[in-house]
């Protein structure tokens, strides 16, 4: 990819930019926010610096999960998809996103090119069809995806594992080979059943997609995963479902349906596609094979697999281009941990609105962005923390010093010189290497060097204190001139800051009279020229409103409980009674957690020394969603210690630590109350 902070200025650049298309069935959250605040960075950038950035997307609005939700509210799928981008659309307006147009996967346009797409790809000999054997929930009347099936692992024997994988000791099968299944709609037991489905054939592609996967279209850690995968063997993918499922029919192939990852992705494009109308010419000049257009996708680390292998594959197949660029991004924990419905950390777009501005968010996203595909995390108290001392006592601060001045002594005009011209030369040619980091993605750096800067011009001002100078008759004119350097090193920090916080570089250019920053406004300062009144741009962030937040999210869960009637009961209703010798079986110790770590290659597992008060316990515990290993080290537990030890891929795992609750962050390691010893026996 080009660099833009050093190709020519005068060459601007047209690059399509997207984002992940979140899924129709639920509320935005702050996770999500993470990556499109990232996007919007990036793409304001661009288009400061001359570039045309077009950033388009949409809800991802197909699939089993969205159709099953309608059906639990009672509604239909269109309802419920129409609901939920009204409410994704003003969330994201509300945030200050500046995309150029959002859609729905479930349009005209996602099936013209879905179809398109398809019938070239068939033509091209890239789809074959084969029957396979899959799970069919009699009761339901429908096949049902690897999610929908839960039983005994085969390889293990643990109970209530996914039709893909199990949580205990990491294994992939296919849903048809768990022991007592059980349909998740249903609760009935699958039969097996014959049906023919639609493959694409991934593997076509194999020596276009090794060449691709190395360039510098992905970040290395990518690159890396992806040789992985190549090693693994790339596998015909099926990209068919039966009905009934909500999404679009295949055209030749009455009740089976593209499968939701195909027509996703393609919703990029016919958002394009929407936003051109009927401009076809200019559809074609971004997605011809030969384009000079970029096509930049941001999009999180879980769904590389999807847009670096069966995505450009899936373009190259149909005859289109393939993205310059895919940029993967980690995922947000807050206070060090998963974000969690109980601990009122899984907040929500909006209930993050309710009580705080979005500058203060998108800043401190900002502060801790870079190009590595590494998590970051919300520590609620930094936040506060680093909000209120960076973009209030820092920039904001230096025009509250001097803006006053100007005002009140100088008819509210700059001076036709600055104080110091090294100083606001500094601060010009701070502007390249900011800029080179803002296109490279490390906004982290971006905001240090922009703030390091900001220090610079308040140490200026606080040495020079234009306060006292002013009492002194004859010094007019120098105190005209530091205010107007202060005022000049403001105006470029916000014109550095600006893809970043838009609305108060708005308020800036209302303040300053002056034109919708560039990014090139910085070399020049404004001299001899009015100004208006000051008015504080930020306010401080408050401890209360970050309590709030925390405390509506525990609402929200409440709430959400309430809509679909569910809860721990419902979902998992109490087991058969047993007698109590079959209890007294059971020997549950207390345990101390010694050592926590990682298991590599594992998705689920941690690996916990436990220590019985004398005797020490490997145990594989599929906690990992929930828990940073480090956090649980030095807490007491409770185990089973007398299950018998059992071989797993990554060791032999001795015993099993009593967890509760539905999976993925809301997962909760039992503790004894204080006073319980490692060793006790639970009684
Ligand atoms: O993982 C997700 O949330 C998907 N809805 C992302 C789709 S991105 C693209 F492929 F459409
Ligand atoms: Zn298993």
């Amino acid at each position: 990819m080009t660099d833009t902070a050093t190709a020519p200025q005068n060459t601007p650049r047209d690059i399509l930019v997207t984002s992940a298309l979140p899924y129709a069935n639920g509320s935005i959250h702050i996770g999500h926010m993470v990556e499109y605040i990232q996007t919007d960075i990036w793409t304001r950038f661009q288009r400061m610096r001359g570039h045309n950035a077009v950033w388009v997307w949409a809800d991802d609005a197909h699939g089993t999960p969205i159709m099953l939700r309608a059906q639990k509210l009672g509604i239909e799928p269109q309802a419920l998809i129409d609901d939920m981008k009204k409410e994704h659309e003003s969330d994201f307006i509300d945030f200050q996103l500046s995309f150029d147009n959002f859609h729905t996967t479930h349009s005209p346009e996602n099936r013209e090119c879905a179809e398109l797409i398809y019938q070239r790809l068939k033509a091209g000999g890239h789809i074959v069809t084969r029957t396979i054997e899959q799970l069919f929930d009699p009761q339901a009347d429908m096949f049902l995806p690897d999610r929908f099936v839960v039983g005994t692992c085969p390889k293990c024997g643990t109970e209530d594992q996914y039709g893909d994988a199990c949580e205990n000791c990491a294994t992939t099968y296919d849903a048809t080979e768990l022991l007592n299944p059980r349909s998740v709609v249903s609760g009935a037991e699958p039969i097996k059943k014959d049906s023919e489905q639609y493959f694409f054939k991934l593997n076509n592609f194999e020596t276009m997609l090794k060449e691709w996967t190395t360039g510098d279209q992905l970040q290395s850690e990518i690159s890396n995963k992806l040789q992985e995968w190549f090693a693994d063997g790339l596998q015909d993918w099926d990209i068919s479902r039966n009905k009934p499922y909500w999404g679009f029919e295949i055209p030749d192939a009455p009740g089976k349906y593209f499968y939701v990852w195909l027509d996703a992705p393609i919703g990029y494009m016919a958002s394009h596609k929407h936003l051109l109308g009927d401009n076809q010419a200019e559809f074609d000049r971004y997605w011809k094979p030969d384009s000079k257009t970029e096509l930049v996708h941001f999009i999180g680390k879980d769904i590389a697999y999807f847009h670096t292998l069966f995505w450009p594959a899936v373009l190259e197949g149909a005859g289109f281009r393939k993205p310059t660029a895919v940029h993967c991004h980690g995922f947000l924990t807050v206070n060090g941990l998963k974000m969690s419905k109980s601990r009122g950390t899984f907040i929500k777009a909006r209930t993050y609105l309710n009580h705080l501005q979005p500058e203060y968010l998108r800043y401190y996203f900002a502060a801790k962005l870079n190009n590595k595909v590494e998590d970051i995390d919300l520590n609620l108290e930094d936040f506060a923390a680093r909000v209120n001392s960076d973009l209030v006592g820092k920039v904001v601060n230096i025009a509250s010093r001097c803006a006053g001045f100007i005002t009140s002594r100088f008819d509210g005009v700059l001076a036709d010189a600055l104080s110091d011209e090294a100083l606001f030369a500094t601060s010009v040619e701070a502007g390249h290497s900011i800029a080179a980091a803002y296109d490279n993605r490390e906004y982290s750096r971006a905001i240090r060097e922009i703030i390091a800067q900001a220090d610079l011009a308040n140490q200026y001002i606080a040495e020079h204190a234009p306060w006292t100078l002013i009492k002194q008759p004859g010094n007019e004119r120098q105190v005209h001139e530091i205010c107007t350097l202060g005022i000049n090193l403001f105006r470029n920090l916000v014109i550095y800051l600006k893809p970043v916080l838009p609305s108060i570089a708005t308020q800036t250019e209302a303040f300053l009279n002056n034109e919708p920053y560039q990014w090139a406004d910085a070399g020049t300062p404004l001299l001899n020229h009015p100004v208006n009144k000051f008015k504080p741009m930020i306010k401080r962030i408050e401890a209360e409103a970050i309590e709030a937040i925390v405390s509506d999210s525990k609402d929200d869960l409440e709430k959400e409980k309430a809509a679909t009637a569910t809860g721990p009961l419902a979902d998992d209703p109490i087991a058969d009674e047993i007698e109590f010798d079959d209890f007294a079986k059971i020997d549950l110790r207390v345990a101390t957690i010694v050592e926590a770590r990682q298991v590599k290659g594992a998705d689920k597992l941690l690996q916990l020394t436990l220590d019985l008060g004398g005797e020490q316990r490997n145990v594989f515990a599929g906690i990992k969603s929930a828990y940073d290993p480090d956090t649980l080290i030095g807490r007491k537990t409770v185990m089973v210690a007398n299950l018998k030890p059992r071989k797993m891929r990554f060791g032999m795992s001795e015993g099993m630590v009593l967890a509760a609750g539905p999976g993925g962050s809301d997962l909760f390691v039992l503790s004894p109350d204080e006073g319980a010893e490692a060793g006790m026996r639970v009684k």
